[in-house]
């Protein structure tokens, strides 16, 4: 009887994806398993390699296929140490073992490295290959720009960066696209995967272990059956709680299939944004709408973990030096959390309640965040990031500025900093001496006052409670001198 309930379960909690050219089902015993480890342990494929385990250096960067609104399957770089494998389900998997089929002997990108001399011990060349390889399936031409990019979240420490810059620029003055699968098979691709989506059995399936809900109705449900579970988006903070501080999670709710939330949506005075838009789409439509943020986005991690990581995500997780919450904060933005019976609507400066407690109970998830439409309602916004490296690293102070001039000269600002305090907070001191001072300069005692009034910074391995407070009033002023001279 035992045997015919797990053969049972076997059966129905198949995940089902391509690998490369394979068609992959594979039972689920431990919904924690990376992908990583499913590559070189249970298939024996070692070209992908771990170095870090923690999303930082790329080596095992994989390419991740998912058919978008057009119908076309669009691939994305992604970390495989930090995805988990049910993350995956109905998905095309591309591997650096995969890459040279269709060719004679290598891929061009591999081929380009081997000519410009971009390998020494070669550890870090498989994960530079697939996120260059990434690259030319977006951008037949791109420009160096688009090139260092690409590889901004990738590691090398013995070749150097000139030789692998030089590969990818020769590759972008002759164009490969005849022979390569991905290209020239789109839309089979496409078929392929649309009909996995449509023929799923994980949407009868119920393991006490994981689930994979496909609307926010199956999530409601989910939420309110399992207590304790852990939602997991694009497991960019989730996947390190595994590797590095061994948490079990179980049960894990996968959203990443929840095409509802996934949404911009632009209204006369204002715009909606699914919970599970990822950094990389946000930082298309930044692009658009706040081009003087394009730069902010744009070190936040790396391609990899922007390609990964969601909005929901950055403000759920609490974390007083996540990037997003800041801009939301001075944007005045508000979220909608629902569980199965409720929806609440709030600011999203009163879901942080303390250092990590958010306003959130384990039956609710967050669907979407509304913020102003900078289009229809000019104001001046800027937001400013300080880290010890300039790219994939955490930030150590950022400051978000909102301005908007209102009618009899009132205006309304918000301020907000993150890294320093427990949580992402407003200057409301700070607030409260621009809209005063405007006219005038502003004198540094009085900015120091209104900063020191508000916050009293940590010390910690980042940087001093000093320099905090030292970086967050230069940040002002760096803000106030734009808004004086645009
Ligand atoms: C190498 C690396 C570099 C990074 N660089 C930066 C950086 O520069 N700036 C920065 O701000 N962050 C950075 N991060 C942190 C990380 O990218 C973000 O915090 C990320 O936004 C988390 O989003 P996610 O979708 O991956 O969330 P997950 O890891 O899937 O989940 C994070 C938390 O949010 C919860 N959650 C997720 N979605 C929802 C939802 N819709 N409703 C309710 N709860 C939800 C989960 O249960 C979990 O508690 C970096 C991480 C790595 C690994
Ligand atoms: S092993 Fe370093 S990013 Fe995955
Ligand atoms: S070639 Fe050795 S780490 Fe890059």
């Amino acid at each position: 009887m035992l045997k015919k309930n797990l053969t049972k379960i076997k059966k129905e909690n198949r995940v089902r994806f391509y690998l490369n050219d394979d068609l992959i089902e594979k039972s689920i015993c431990d919904p924690q398993q990376t992908l990583l480890d499913f590559l070189r342990i249970d298939q024996n494929l070692k070209g992908t390699k771990e170095g870090c385990a923690e999303g930082d250096c790329g080596a095992c960067t994989v390419l991740i296929g998912k058919v978008n609104k057009d119908n076309k399957v669009s691939y994305r770089t992604a970390n495989s140490c930090i995805v988990f494998l049910p993350s995956i389900d109905s998905s095309h998997l591309i591997t650096v073992d995969g890459l040279s089929k269709g060719f004679e002997d290598l891929h061009p990108v591999q081929e380009a490295m081997v000519k410009n001399s971009g390998a020494q011990c070669g550890f870090c060349t498989p994960g530079f290959v697939m996120s260059m390889y990434g690259l030319f399936l977006k951008t037949k031409k791109p420009t160096k720009a688009q090139i260092l990019n690409s590889i901004q979240g990738n590691l090398c420490r013995c070749t150097g960066y000139g030789p692998i810059i030089s590969a990818a620029e020769d590759l972008s003055k002759s164009f490969f696209c005849s022979n390569d699968f991905l290209l020239k098979n789109n839309k089979k691709w496409a078929v392929k995967l649309t009909d996995l989506i449509k023929n799923n059995p994980n949407e009868k399936e119920k393991n006490p272990n994981y689930s994979i809900p496909k609307s926010t109705k199956e999530l409601k449900e989910v939420l309110h059956q399992q207590e304790n579970s852990t939602i997991v988006a694009g497991s960019t903070d989730v996947g390190l709680w595994v590797n590095k501080q061994f948490k079990k999670i179980r049960p894990i709710v996968f959203i990443n299939q929840i095409d509802e939330l996934k949404y911009i949506k632009i209204y006369k005075d204002k715009i909606s944004l699914g919970s599970l838009v990822t950094y990389s789409d946000f930082q298309d439509f930044v692009t658009k709408y706040f081009p003087n943020l394009k730069e902010y986005i744009n070190r936040i991690g790396g391609d990899q973990i922007r390609n990964m990581g969601t909005i929901g995500g950055n403000i759920a997780n609490g974390s007083p030096i996540g990037d997003i919450a800041p801009l939301f904060l001075a944007l005045g933005a508000k979220m909608k959390i629902m569980g199965k019976e409720t929806t609440r609507k709030i600011n999203v400066e009163n879901f942080f309640i303390e250092y990590g407690l958010q306003s959130i109970n384990p039956r609710e998830y967050i669907h979407d965040f509304e913020i102003p439409n900078p289009k229809t309602k000019p104001f001046d916004f800027m937001a400013y990031k300080v880290s010890k490296r300039r790219y994939e690293d955490i930030s150590t102070i950022t400051g978000a500025f909102f301005y908007e001039k209102k009618l009899n000269n009132k205006r309304n600002v918000r301020f907000a900093f993150g890294g320093m305090a427990g949580i992402p907070k407003r200057s409301k001191s700070l607030e409260n001496l621009f809209k005063q001072k405007i006219e005038s300069d502003f004198d540094e005692n009085n900015i120091e006052m209104a900063i020191k009034n508000d916050f009293q910074p940590l010390t910690d391995c980042r940087a001093t409670s000093l320099y905090r407070q030292r970086v967050a009033e230069n940040l002002f002023k760096k803000f106030s001198y734009f808004v004086k001279y645009i």
